[in-house]
């Protein structure tokens, strides 16, 4: 089974407008509400490529409720811890330009309660050999230092986690030495290069993680591990529609690659094929197969050691 994690998960709720202006009154249509938070795009991806996979979320009130009956119709079992205050709503506005405003909320207060109810059912379905995705922020009050802890608890039970977050959270999750961490430029505090990219690497394959992929936007991606491999992959031109998530489908192409007991190389391609995938697939929606097979074929790995 690949689980995914999701403390503060969103309804992210889709506008479109004619024009957006602020200080003024904008009439807006809704056109579709969907679950998000990065561990469920994860699993909306996985879901896609029909991988076993189960979503962990912290949710609360209607809108929480709203999410869980969504993941449920896509076919997505979940392990719930209830919060008391409702789940967040993220709206993005879309003008006739096609430029997205996004209001994002800050979700609601952490439960220690909630979460532990919810991690202590995780450690007890997860077996070894599982893969746990934990990703994206935290909500309001949790602690720093959570996803190390939960990093910690599930490598003891010969899990393998993987990571995707920022800031604290990150460094503090890094600690732990998950299997495999996928930062962004400027989670790796470094420019859009592979070269930049290359040398960043080193230091996760230093700190205890065992492999890793710097994702680079437009400019690709490298990937680093434990073994020595190292490997590059030059983004493949394309013209975007929505590039939020893209990292997501990379985190989730990753995870079904080295579930399905894929070579790092093959599941690295299959990562590219899927965050290329997403880069031209509106919102968070998965990206489809159709056009993950497609870049399949354009994606080129260059392996470097
Ligand atoms: N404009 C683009 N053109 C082509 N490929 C892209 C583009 N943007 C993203 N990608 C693909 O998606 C991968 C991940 O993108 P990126 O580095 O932007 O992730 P991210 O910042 O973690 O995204 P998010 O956190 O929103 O999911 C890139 O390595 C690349 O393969
Ligand atoms: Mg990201």
């Amino acid at each position: 089974m690949i689980y995914t994690v999701t403390l503060n998960p969103a309804l992210d709720r889709s506008f479109i407008a004619d024009t957006v202006t602020a200080g003024a009154v904008n009439r807006i249509t809704p056109i579709r509400d969907d679950p998000g938070g990065k561990g469920i795009n994860v699993a909306k991806v996985l879901k896609g490529f029909d991988k076993p996979v189960c979503a962990c979320v912290l949710v609360g009130g209607s809108i929480g409720l709203a999410i869980a009956s969504m993941l449920d119709k896509e076919g997505i079992p979940t392990i719930i811890g209830e919060l008391k205050e409702n789940t967040r709503i993220n709206s993005k506005i879309t003008d006739r330009d096609g430029v997205t405003t996004e209001l994002n909320e800050a979700g609601p207060a952490f439960r220690q309660g909630a979460y532990e109810a919810m991690k202590e059912e995780l450690l007890e379905r997860v077996v070894d050999g599982d893969i746990c995705v934990i990703s994206g922020s935290v909500p309001p009050g949790a602690p720093e230092t959570i996803y190390g802890e939960m990093i910690t608890e599930l490598n003891a039970r010969g899990v393998k986690t993987f990571l995707d977050t920022s800031g604290a959270c990150l460094e503090n999750g890094l600690e732990a030495g998950p299997y495999f961490a996928k930062p962004n430029a400027s989670e790796a505090g470094i420019s859009e290069s592979i070269e930049e990219a290359v040398s960043a690497a080193d230091k996760y394959i230093s700190r205890g993680v065992h492999s890793v992929i710097i994702s680079l936007g437009s400019y690709g991606a490298v990937y680093r591990d434990a073994d020595g491999r190292l490997m590059t992959c030059a983004g493949v031109k394309v013209n975007p529609v929505c590039t939020t998530g893209c990292g997501d489908a990379v985190t989730a192409g990753f995870a079904s690659g080295i579930y399905s007991g894929l070579d790092p190389s093959e599941a690295f391609r299959f990562a590219m094929a899927c965050g290329t995938a997403a880069a031209v697939t509106d919102g968070t929606q998965a990206p489809s197969t159709a056009t993950v097979d497609k870049y399949l074929q354009e994606v080129q790995i260059n392996i470097l050691s």
